[in-house]
């Protein structure tokens, strides 16, 4: 029988390399759709940590730096870049709360603690109508950042989350499994 784990970590993300905690492929689904990111987008990701969201932007976008401050997770990304091929993506060691070299982004995703402290420089480094977006695993955090959002002016802000269920097609009956991950994190969306 399939196990839940098939579900939040389908084959082509096994083979990916994990240390830090990653975002998983269900909340990387709705980053893609709710922003609209595309061949000429360009983003800024942090931090970057195993290089998940990194690498699922960098299969689509024109080009993604990620961020992040520890060399340990630096390495574990690169590994991750390297096996899937996307030359497209820098990895910078750095602080995004000290600063954001980049300019005129479509995107930029942030999922690291005190994400919020981030926010101005986000909202300099975006192009007009570009996207940010927080993945926050507690509601106080999700407040803190919508309430910064809106203290800068972003618009459109929306807080989602998404919850997948593993529904067990069976002789002796059709129905979600008992068993699974419920709650990953909560993904507020906002543009420029
Ligand atoms: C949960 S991990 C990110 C996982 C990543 N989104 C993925 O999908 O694999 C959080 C990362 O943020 C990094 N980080 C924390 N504070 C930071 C800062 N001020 N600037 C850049 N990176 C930071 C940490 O070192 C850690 O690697």
């Amino acid at each position: 029988m399939k196990e839940s784990n098939d579900v939040l970590v389908p084959p082509p993300y096994k083979r990916l390399k994990r240390g830090p905690q990653v975002i998983l492929p269900k909340d990387i689904g709705l980053i893609i759709s709710y922003t609209g990111v595309n061949k000429n987008s360009v983003c800024v990701d942090a931090g970057t940590g195993s290089g998940w969201l990194a690498v699922s932007l960098a299969k689509i976008a024109k080009e993604v730096t990620s961020y992040d401050n520890r060399e340990e997770f630096i390495k574990i990304a690169e590994r991750n870049k390297e096996m899937e091929g996307c030359s497209n993506l820098i990895i910078k060691h750095g602080d995004v709360i000290k600063k954001i070299d980049e300019r005129d982004l479509d995107l930029v995703t942030l999922d690291m603690p005190d994400s919020d402290k981030v926010l101005k420089n986000a909202y300099k480094a975006l192009r007009e109508g570009g996207y940010v977006v927080g993945y926050l695993p507690h509601v106080e955090q999700v407040k803190k950042f919508v309430g910064t959002l809106n203290k800068l002016k972003f618009r459109n802000v929306i807080t989602l989350e998404s919850i997948v269920r593993d529904i067990l097609v069976r002789e002796q009956g059709v129905r979600p499994s008992t068993k699974g991950v419920w709650h990953t994190g909560y993904l507020v969306f906002a543009q420029k």
